[in-house]
């Protein structure tokens, strides 16, 4: 089934790599293989893909995995990773899976061991943070939150039991951002014997606008649910790496859990990809106009914005990022009440957590997304009580502007 890449700008890619018409009677968009079991046309081949499938036998060059039953491959998700593949810059391997945080946790139940440590940095998305805290601490995995500016430091005195080196840039919900290449340079000072992986959940601005690979990043880690999928209609998850033997190890771990994401959400993501360009550009340009508008407003004590930010933070988003995405975390004066009052005085944005969609979506994090933080992280991750985070859609921004401004009016 694989699908030879060529050489074409990621936007291109977007709407032609994955899927080659000839392995599927001409059609020029990929069919939906809803099977759970192939056949083999050999006895020898069976035991021959299951060797492959295994890691006992190397493949030889441009020989395919070969099809065996939908937990470990299945056509669709496999073109969605071919797509997915052509489109994230240095990337040579993708998987795909059930859910973003079944590629988080597959990923890092893979890659690190009992007795050894993630360093992460806070805030990330609570179900990451409830994995980290409540989870793998049973499994014997420590997960440290390091300081922003420590990282030199945890690198050094972990040194001997990291295993993964964990991020999220820009950050959920506040959007922190932060320096790839230093972080990969304090890694690499601090270990020297092997190179630490170092996993960024690129959710918040995708291929399109962030490519972690470039940057000394191992993973690049998605929630498919957000801007890949794009419509608030599937749940699922992406990784993508320079190396294919790091995808080939999280795929064996993620065939025993089960966690690959089944033919028809593949299916759907593969749509996705082809407007993944035009939806978030347009997201992006509609929620720079209104992040404007918005911190200009008198009910809003600060508006975390890439392209409002100053010092450190403009310094790595110019260096990092080619836009500034859609996401926008406003802060407000009078708190959690004034929170409250702006999210239920919004008519067209819909009050939801979740984001990436065509449609524009805003919540509390406080007290939904983030709501099993402690009060440290929370403290440390700057989520306050007046914090509301939105997801700008592909909407007229003239119509958002409305029920933006409109709704703090009503939290003054
Ligand atoms: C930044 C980030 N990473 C991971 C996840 C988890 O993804 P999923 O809900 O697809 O499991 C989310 C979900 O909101 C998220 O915002």
């Amino acid at each position: 089934m694989t699908h030879r890449r060529r050489a074409f700008h990621p936007q291109t890619s977007s709407v032609s790599e994955g899927f080659d018409p000839s392995l599927s009677v001409m059609a020029v968009r990929p069919p939906i293989y809803p099977v759970s079991t192939y056949a083999f046309s050999s006895a020898a081949q069976a035991a021959h893909y299951f060797e492959l499938a295994l890691g006992k036998t190397e493949r030889a060059p441009g020989e395919d995995p070969g099809l065996i039953y939908a937990r470990l491959n299945n056509p669709n998700a496999e073109m969605f990773e071919d797509a997915l593949t052509a489109v994230e810059k240095d990337a040579n391997a993708a998987a795909a899976f059930s859910s973003g945080m079944s590629a988080i946790t597959t990923t890092l139940l893979s890659l690190a061991k009992p007795g050894q440590k993630i360093l992460y940095e806070r805030p990330v998305y609570g179900g990451t943070d409830h994995f980290f805290r409540h989870m793998l601490p049973e499994l014997k995995v420590e997960a440290i939150a390091v300081s922003p500016g420590g990282w030199a430091e945890a690198a050094r005195t972990h040194a001997r039991e990291v295993a993964v080196a964990y991020v999220e840039t820009p950050a959920n919900p506040t959007l922190r951002m932060l320096d790839l290449e230093a972080l990969r340079g304090c890694l690499d000072a601090a270990v020297s014997d092997r190179r630490v992986p170092l996993l960024v959940d690129n959710t918040f601005l995708g291929p399109v606008f962030q490519s972690p690979l470039k940057h000394g990043a191992d993973i690049a880690l998605y929630s498919a649910t957000k801007f890949l999928g794009g419509h608030s209609d599937l749940v699922a998850g992406a990784i993508t790496a320079s190396d294919p033997a790091l995808v080939a190890q999280v795929k064996t771990t993620r065939a025993f859990l089960g966690t690959i994401c089944e033919p028809f959400t593949a299916w759907l993501l593969q749509r996705s990809m082809a407007t993944l360009w035009l939806r978030m550009t347009k997201q992006s340009k509609n929620a720079s106009r209104l992040a404007e508008i918005v911190k200009a407003h008198p009910a809003v004590r600060d508006v975390h914005y890439p392209t409002l930010f100053v010092g450190d933070q403009a310094r790595i988003f110019q260096k990092q990022c080619t836009a500034p995405g859609s996401m926008i975390a406003i802060d407000l004066h009078g708190g959690r009440e004034a929170a409250f009052r702006f999210l239920d005085s919004l008519e067209l944005v819909r009050l939801a957590v979740s984001l990436g969609g065509v449609e524009s979506l805003a919540c509390h994090p406080l007290t939904t997304t983030a709501s099993e933080m402690s009060e440290e992280d929370l403290r440390e991750g700057g989520v306050t009580e007046g914090l509301v985070r939105i997801s700008v859609g592909v909407e007229y921004w003239r119509d958002l502007q409305k029920d933006l401004v409109a709704a703090l009016d009503a939290a003054r």
